[in-house]
């Protein structure tokens, strides 16, 4: 495995130089053009940028569920570009969580199961310690009355709090959300946020955040503005 030396010794991840294109036929789309990202254990980072200017692509290949074409990524000191899947979905799954726009909750299972997947993914976890987990977990965000409820059951501020228990219940050292409040009203996009941040902070863990809405945006430590596949300096 590629080590290297990180800058400091609590950067989480880092992106060098990182070009995406995507290519179909004839046409290819140059998404993405030599972007630097690096994010420090328990910082609070918000990415805007208007509709198709490469945020999802981004996460997506710091997140490694997609490759670059061109440059490298980092997760905890190790190149991920040089993994096959199989590795890069364990450093997924022991490193990083995932909140996605619209929840991506499995419907056939209940809250608790869809919280506890992650950790049931792993090998030798007890199914029963993966669920105390996720109970534990629902009642801090406020569902402990929801248990067995499937998201087809729930309102669309829960669901939210299920995928937020579920990015969670790993305690990852970093959180990739994409518009984790993007289908919500005001109020419910704010007590959403607010509760990210609280557990953000209790967990310590860092997070990296895309959304549109500029207020929640200035409630991050930094502030990346994306531009046709750029950073606006
Ligand atoms: N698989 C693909 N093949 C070709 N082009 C793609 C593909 N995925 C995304 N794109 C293009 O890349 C650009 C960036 O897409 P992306 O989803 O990253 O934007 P975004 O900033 O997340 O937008 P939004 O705010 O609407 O979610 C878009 O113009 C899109 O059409
Ligand atoms: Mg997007």
């Amino acid at each position: 495995m590629i080590k290297q030396q990180t800058q400091n010794n609590k950067e989480i991840l880092r992106a060098k130089n990182i070009s995406k294109v995507y290519s179909e036929g004839k046409i290819s789309t140059q998404v993405l053009q030599d972007l630097d990202v690096s994010i420090n254990e328990g910082e609070r980072v918000a990415i805007v940028g208007t509709s198709g200017s490469g945020k999802s692509t981004l996460l997506h290949l710091l997140g490694g569920l997609d490759t670059p074409t061109k440059g490298e990524v980092w997760l905890k000191g190790e190149l991920l570009n040089k993994m096959d899947e199989t590795q890069r979905g364990e450093m997924r799954n022991k490193h990083l969580g995932f909140i996605y726009q619209f929840h991506h909750l499995l419907a056939e299972f209940s809250a608790i199961e869809n919280v506890a997947m992650p950790l049931l993914m792993r090998p030798a976890v007890k199914i029963d310690d993966a669920k105390n987990q996720a109970v534990e977990l629902l009642k801090k965000v406020g569902l402990g009355h929801r248990l067995e409820h499937r998201p087809g059951e729930l309102s669309g501020g829960e669901r939210q709090r299920v995928a937020i228990a579920r990015a969670l219940v790993t305690k990852p050292a970093l959180v990739l959300a994409d518009e984790p409040t993007g289908n919500l009203d005001h109020e419910n996009a704010q007590s959403v946020f607010e509760l990210l941040s609280e557990l953000q902070t209790s967990f310590g863990m860092g997070l990296l955040m895309v959304t549109h809405d500029r207020n929640l945006a200035k409630m991050a430590d930094r502030q990346l503005v994306l531009k046709s596949g750029q950073w606006e300096a």
